[in-house]
């Protein structure tokens, strides 16, 4: 059995749904934290079971009899994110699981800019120092967080942002389709994998002539110092963690630790993952 965390979650659910299309959705099961939220996974004939990262013993309970565990990295603003991937891990070798997906990030690494970046960095050690063996899908910077990052520019026709630099971002969709084929065709990699992204990288600037050209209205980028982006989102209420997070994708974009551009991820998917240009164009036309 494949057992996948969060899948009440974006990446989780849909893996999980795809997954339960390829194999016998018997040998698929979840481990969510509010199982009523799974009962469309339960009504596709999913093991659901309870599991949440701070409780250990319903992560061996819901990590039974798995032979791949599938685990989406927790939030960074939602705890402790390395003691929870350490009790997954934990759990895991427990139930006997025989080998763990984990959801990192390109540009992993304990010295990036990106808060985040540090945290899968260090469960890449842990997963390393558990002997279990492991591959670590090195995720593109979601498409969606580029169009988070956006703010109200479609509306405003100002693209208001600190200097950034390019970034290959990469769709949900895709990410989820090179999941399940790692998930399905074992052995393709040990531990991390290539930076997984889309096949061009784009910074802000691009983003802004992007939109301007798809709705036909100018966007403008306009560049605002780290100072007063920091004040605006603090003046919003915004938690200081999540501001440290947002102001260290800037300065980790700047200094290019998302410009990488890699094909594995076209190869996994067997075609051209989706741009930054198609992400939008979906959005738009939502
Ligand atoms: N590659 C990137 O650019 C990028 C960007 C942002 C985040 N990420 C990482 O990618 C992960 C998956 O992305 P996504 O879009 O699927 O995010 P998402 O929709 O927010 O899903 C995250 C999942 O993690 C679960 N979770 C959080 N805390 C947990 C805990 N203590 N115990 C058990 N489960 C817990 C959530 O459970 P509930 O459904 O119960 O809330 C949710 O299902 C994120 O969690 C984050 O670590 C990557």
């Amino acid at each position: 059995m494949i057992v996948v965390t969060g899948a009440n979650g974006k990446l989780g659910r849909a893996i999980a749904e795809r997954l339960s299309e390829r194999i016998p959705a018997s040998e698929v099961g979840v481990s969510v934290r509010d199982v009523e939220n799974a009962a469309a996974l339960r009504a596709r004939g999913i093991r659901v079971r309870q599991g949440t990262f701070t409780d250990p013993a319903s992560l061996r309970d819901s990590f039974e009899g798995a032979s791949q565990l599938f685990l989406v990295s927790s939030g960074t603003t939602a705890g402790d994110t390395l003691i929870q991937h350490r009790n997954a891990i934990d759990a895991a070798l427990a139930a006997g699981v025989r080998r763990i997906v984990y959801t990192s990030h390109m540009g992993a690494s304990d010295t990036s800019h990106f808060p985040p970046m540090r945290n899968h960095a260090a469960t890449e050690t842990m997963l390393r120092e558990s002997g279990l063996p492991f591959t670590s899908l090195r995720n593109g910077f979601y498409a969606s967080a580029g169009i988070m990052f956006m703010g109200n520019a479609l509306e405003t026709g100002k693209l208001i942002a600190p200097e950034d630099g390019p970034v290959s971002w990469t769709a949900h969709a895709d990410l989820v389709e090179a999941a399940v084929a790692v998930l399905t065709e074992e052995g393709r990699f040990e531990g991390p994998t290539p930076p997984l992204t889309s096949s061009s990288a784009v910074d802000m600037t691009e983003i802004a002539a992007i939109a301007s050209e798809l709705t036909g209205r100018a966007i403008d980028r306009v560049i605002v110092s780290d100072e007063d982006y920091r004040a605006s989102m603090v003046a919003r209420g915004t938690p200081e963690v999540v501001v440290n997070i947002a102001m260290g994708m800037f300065l980790a974009s700047r200094a290019r630790e998302f410009a990488a551009v890699d094909p594995t991820l076209e190869k996994l998917i067997g075609r051209r993952p989706l741009s930054m240009r198609d992400v939008l164009v979906a959005q738009l036309s939502k």
